[in-house]
């Protein structure tokens, strides 16, 4: 079995706190800036997520790579352009609330930061937020958002996960065929459709399909493995890869790097934006798993 090139564990950085997570299924780090998943590697398996070497490991910056979690809007914000995109609570600490090891042999790790005076210049709502994630064989993510204010609000929210892939321009995403999508590559929104039951990788992807709730499934003939990327209380499924330029324009993203990661994000933004009540909570999981073929 091929084993991923990236070598993660050279990319991670000790600068930020971190839960590392060793149990008979699996091995992952999770930092408590972002509730981050940086790495997880199910035994059997090369790691499954991606992270960039370039990555800012710092207080008020996003990490770049595993799981970034997107949160009250994804993307640039509507309104203003100096707010940080994907929101605020990746790039905060967040506490680690609760441990257990599960019979299973799985390790689940309970993170919850919430919003407060301090965050209501940027979104006036009080949300109280908690990242649940189940590491075994499969790795389990789950987003519960609580409206802790005394009236409804509307927010976005992502699981934003980078995979690794042995090349992108070889990997298929399947699962996603028939719906519609926001097409956003090169800064644009065109409405289109998924006829193709694949999507195959040419040039800059930027993919925001909507009212999807299917399981999606990245191919991987380079590295021999099917990633299946199920979920629950999400509609939205982000399919990114930057390419060559875009790439280029990051700064936490080196310039070769692109082949190497794809995203395919859990998601509710767009028209599958959030309206949750006072009192009530809004749960959104995926649940991420890797066979080999
Ligand atoms: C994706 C968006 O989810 O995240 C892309 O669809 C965006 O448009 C990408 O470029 C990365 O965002 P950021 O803020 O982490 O650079």
């Amino acid at each position: 079995m091929s084993t991923p090139s990236t070598a993660t564990e050279a990319i991670v950085r000790d600068t930020l706190p971190f839960v590392a997570v060793a149990n008979p299924l699996a091995t992952g780090r999770v930092y408590l800036h972002g509730a981050h998943v940086a790495q997880w590697r199910p035994v059997g398996h090369g790691e499954v997520l991606w992270m960039s070497a370039r990555s800012l490991f710092a207080d008020g910056k996003p990490i770049r790579g595993g799981v970034p979690v997107c949160f009250p809007w994804f993307g640039p914000h509507p309104e203003r352009s100096d707010l940080p995109a994907h929101g605020f609570v990746r790039s905060r600490a967040w506490r680690l609330s609760g441990h257990d090891e599960l019979p299973s042999g799985a390790t689940r790790l309970v993170f919850a930061t919430a919003t407060g005076p301090e965050t209501d210049a940027q979104w006036p709502h009080r949300a109280d937020l908690a990242l649940t994630v189940t590491m075994g064989t499969t790795l389990t993510l789950e987003l519960a958002i609580v409206n802790a204010g005394g009236a409804p609000f509307t927010c976005d929210a992502a699981l934003h996960t980078y995979f690794t892939v042995g090349d992108v321009r070889r990997a298929r995403v399947l699962g996603l065929q028939g719906g519609e999508y926001l097409d956003r590559a090169g800064g644009q929104s065109v409405r289109a459709r998924q006829d193709a039951d694949a999507i195959t990788f040419t040039g800059e992807t930027d993919r925001f399909h909507l009212a999807t709730e299917a399981e999606a499934v990245i191919e991987d003939p380079v590295l021999h493995r099917r990633i299946r990327i199920a979920k629950r209380g999400s509609r939205s499924t982000v399919v990114w890869n930057p390419w060559i330029a875009k790439a280029a324009k990051m700064p936490d993203f080196a310039d070769h790097e692109w082949p190497g990661m794809l995203c395919v994000e859990t998601a509710n933004a767009f028209s599958d934006r959030l309206t949750i009540a006072p009192g009530a909570t809004h749960r959104m999981a995926a649940e991420i798993s890797v066979e080999s073929v």
